[in-house]
């Protein structure tokens, strides 16, 4: 469903990606693990036109949409959850959710997937006329993710959810994103420093080291590779 070939991307003369490929099939969770600065976030970038592609392609749905606007993108129904969350810190939850659907005009629809928003993080229900500045990270971080839902995308790409939350937090938002692959077959592509985490839910995984695919593999078998043990699972 998406497909990165050969990407290249430049942050002025200092080059991030040196020619990364992956592949996302559709219904399946895939995950980009890869230390600090490896260049996980410059992929999912590229990816959604938040930044340009030196060289390389990306294809969604069989189609190339390498170097599109962000806009035309998420309009395809690939969203993105930058890292750090960005929500919208002075409306309430309530209001955060509905900008996620300003692309949709189906007022019962929106309604409908408000009220599933809730049922998968009961805690942003309790929350729902709260500004989103005053939430805890994972809350915040359960309303992107919850937001990003309300544009309906076919695939989503999570970049590092479990990155300063609560474990307890962590945990809900890792089940929900299972949930969500299981039952309404959201395709995803979870960038995570936390291979651990990451692996456990994931179908298949790339292991990214400055700015190159140096390992893939199910992540079953990721999980048993002795380098990405020593490496990535702290053994
Ligand atoms: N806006 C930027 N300007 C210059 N260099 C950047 C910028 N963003 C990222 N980089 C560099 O690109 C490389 C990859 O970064 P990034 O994609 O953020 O890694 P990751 O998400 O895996 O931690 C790093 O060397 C980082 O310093
Ligand atoms: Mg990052």
């Amino acid at each position: 469903m998406l497909e990165v070939n050969q990407l290249e991307v430049s942050y002025g003369t200092i080059k991030a990606l040196h020619g990364v490929s992956l592949k996302v099939p559709e219904k399946s969770i895939v995950t980009l693990i890869g230390a600090n600065g490896a260049g996980k976030s410059t992929t999912l970038r590229a990816i959604s036109g938040l930044i340009r592609a030196g060289g390389g392609q990306v294809k969604y749905d069989g189609k190339e949409i390498t170097n599109q606007s962000p806009h035309a993108v998420v309009s395809k129904g690939l969203c993105h959850v930058p890292e750090g969350r960005m929500v919208f810190a002075n409306l309430t939850v309530e209001e955060n959710l509905r900008m996620g659907a300003y692309l949709r005009r189906d007022k019962a629809g929106i309604k409908e997937d408000v009220d599933y928003a809730f049922t998968m993080f009961p805690r942003l229900k309790e929350r729902i006329s709260q500004l989103a500045g005053t939430l805890s990270g994972g809350e915040q971080q359960m309303l992107a993710i919850a937001r990003a839902l309300m544009s309906k995308p076919k695939c989503l790409m999570l970049d590092e959810p479990s990155l300063g939350i609560a474990p307890m937090l962590v945990r809900a938002i890792f089940d929900q994103i299972v949930k969500i692959n299981k039952e309404r077959g959201l395709t995803i592509l979870l960038v995570e420093q936390n291979a651990n985490l990451a692996l456990a839910i994931s179908h298949y995984g790339y292991v990214l080291e400055t700015g190159k695919v140096i390992l893939e593999d199910s992540a079953a078998a990721l999980r048993q590779n002795p380098q990405v043990r020593e490496a990535y699972l702290g053994d």
